[in-house]
């Protein structure tokens, strides 16, 4: 039986606190203080300066442990609020568990979420449902539920509410709030006063979306995820957390059987086991509307909400793609899980038409137009970038130029460090390699000077992916982590996940690609090859170096 004393822990592991997580901070005191619990802000790195009116509220503790040394005696008394979780905070909760616990998203050396490592340290996980919260919105359910024996469903919320600021100015807040006795949101107190430009402050100091996709392994954007039939199947697949489709365009991709086709091969070219791939295709020749009605029919046939979802892959102009973010944020407030969008600003078969994120001056347009979409919709996804493989030092650079380039110098008329962030949530790195020819053998007893005879039609060039593509995904991922690492700060580096694909078909290359320090493993070649089977088979072979438990 749990102690009726209960704590709710935010684990804090900035060195600074920004202006509208103190509202939310003292918010949850306050509130702890009158509901007779506790609050605690937990792993507060040394140099973190509490401030005064946080202090002087009994309820509240300031902790520089970890919530793993705070409760090392009995981590069952502990709850970790987690998206991912299997089932939702119920009244019951508040007899089996203590203290609840909110894993936070920033945070130096090491987490970048904080929640995926609790996750993994054992922390038994519930859901407070599929619409983001504030943090103190977070807790506030979290009591009601646990303290107050309110079944979450019963609760009153209020969805993206429009916030006024005086006659003129209003913002939609793309978050769930509990709705108050007078029917409004509740709000830390002077939160509208103090920053007018709440947007990027609301939205976890400025960070977009965050991209959570567990268990951390996907498919990538190929020709095996194009029909509705395909994506049903990703769907159904247990071993992955998220499908995505193949890349779409608005008007959809002229696509040209005889001219687009892949093949394929083994990488040391003697044996006949295939672990390789070369393709000249373009994109999927449905459109993008066709693929977000693919997504509201395997939304309408799921009996509840899901925390899988789907990456939608699409490229085109900076407009197309401003066009598409719009679509696509606006079809995930029709379905049961969540939509990210990835723009595909890689692929190396199209005439004319240079991989845009082999130039920084392209990105730059791209994520111009992005910022502007971003900011005309309520409700914010996660949006990536899909990478091409690059091979030498100043191609990185011109990526993370151009990504910080991006991120808005506006500091919300709230003085101080509060910026907003990049917009972009991941990097899918990397796609094929381009430039790459597949020679058919020459036929047997053919003269030395035998013309060679590409596999592929037209110049018989495509982009290579599959085993020989791996060391080099790999040290891609690599640099890529380290180097948005090194930036270290809110608006770039700790929020932006890293999706690692490129020849990945089984648990050691899986276990690789994480670490070399990818968030979420994908693939392509092995899926064309093998079918679902090859993401059973990565669990499985996880599952057997661990001994049979989970080896995610
Ligand atoms: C036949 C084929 C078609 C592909 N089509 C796309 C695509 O439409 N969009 C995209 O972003 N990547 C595409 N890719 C790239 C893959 O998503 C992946 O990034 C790349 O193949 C490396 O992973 P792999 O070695 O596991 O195949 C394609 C790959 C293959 C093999």
């Amino acid at each position: 039986m749990a102690s009726s004393s209960k704590t709710y822990i935010v684990e804090h592991l900035d060195p600074e606190l920004g202006a509208w997580s103190e509202l939310e901070y003292l918010a949850i005191a306050r509130e702890s203080q009158d509901a007779g619990a506790k609050f605690c802000l937990s792993s507060l790195p040394p140099s973190f300066k509490v401030p005064d009116a946080l202090n002087e509220i009994p309820a509240f503790k300031a902790e520089t442990r970890g919530v793993e040394e705070l409760y090392a005696a009995d981590k069952s008394r502990v709850c970790l609020l987690d998206p991912a979780a299997a089932s939702d905070l119920s009244p019951e909760d508040g007899d089996k568990f203590d203290a609840f616990l909110f894993g936070g998203i920033l945070g130096d050396d090491p987490p970048r979420d904080r929640t995926s490592e609790l996750r993994k340290k054992g922390f038994d996980g519930r859901r407070l449902g599929p619409v983001q919260m504030t943090t103190d919105t977070a807790v506030r359910v979290t009591r009601l539920v646990v303290q107050g024996k309110t079944p979450l469903k019963e609760i009153s919320y209020l969805d993206h509410p429009e916030l006024k600021f005086n006659e003129h100015e209003s913002t939609e807040m793309p978050f769930r709030y509990v709705k108050g006795k007078d029917g409004e949101p509740i709000m830390p107190e002077d939160s509208p006063k103090r920053c007018m430009n709440l947007f990027f402050h609301i939205t976890m100091d400025g960070v977009p979306p965050l991209f959570e996709i567990y268990p951390p392994l996907i498919n990538t954007a190929c020709p095996w995820a194009t029909t509705i039939e395909d994506l049903r199947d990703l769907y159904k697949c247990p071993s992955t957390g998220a499908v995505t489709t193949r890349t779409s365009l608005i008007a959809g991709f002229d696509h040209d059987p005889a001219r687009h086709q892949y093949a394929f091969f083994n990488s040391t070219l003697t044996s006949p086991v295939q672990n390789a791939s070369l393709n000249s295709l373009g994109y999927s020749p449905l459109t993008l509307e066709t693929y977000l009605g693919f997504i509201r029919t395997i939304s309408a046939d799921l009996p509840a909400r899901s925390s899988k979802g789907f990456i939608v892959s699409v490229t085109g102009t900076p407009e197309d793609i401003a066009a598409s973010y719009k679509l696509i944020a606006s079809t995930a407030q029709d379905v049961r899980f969540p939509l990210a969008m990835e723009i595909n600003l890689s692929c190396p078969n199209i005439p004319n038409r240079p991989p845009p994120a082999y130039s920084e001056q392209e990105l730059s347009i791209y994520l111009t137009h992005l910022r502007q979409a971003v900011a005309q919709v309520t409700n914010r996804i996660p949006v990536g970038l899909k990478t091409p493989p690059y091979t030498y030092a100043t191609q990185y650079q011109s990526l993370i130029s151009a990504l910080e380039a991006a991120v808005p110098d506006d500091d919300g008329g709230c003085g101080g460090n509060e910026r907003g962030a990049c917009p972009i949530s991941f990097i899918t790195a990397t796609n094929t390699l381009g430039s790459c020819l597949l020679l058919s053998p020459p036929p047997p007893s053919s003269p030395d000077s035998h013309p060679a005879s590409p596999v592929l039609p037209g110049s018989g060039l495509g982009g290579m992916a599959g085993a020989p593509l791996h060391p080099l995904s790999l040290g891609n991922v690599y640099t890529i982590r380290r180097m948005l690492d090194e930036k270290g700060d809110k608006k770039l580096g700790r929020h932006v996940r890293v999706v690692g694909v490129g020849g990945v078909s089984d648990a050691a290359g899986y276990k690789r690609m994480r670490a070399a320090g990818a968030d979420v493993v994908g693939l392509a070649t092995a899926l064309g090859l093998r079918g679902l089977g090859v993401f059973r088979d990565i669990e499985g072979g996880l599952e057997e170096e661990e001994g049979g438990s989970s080896g995610w």
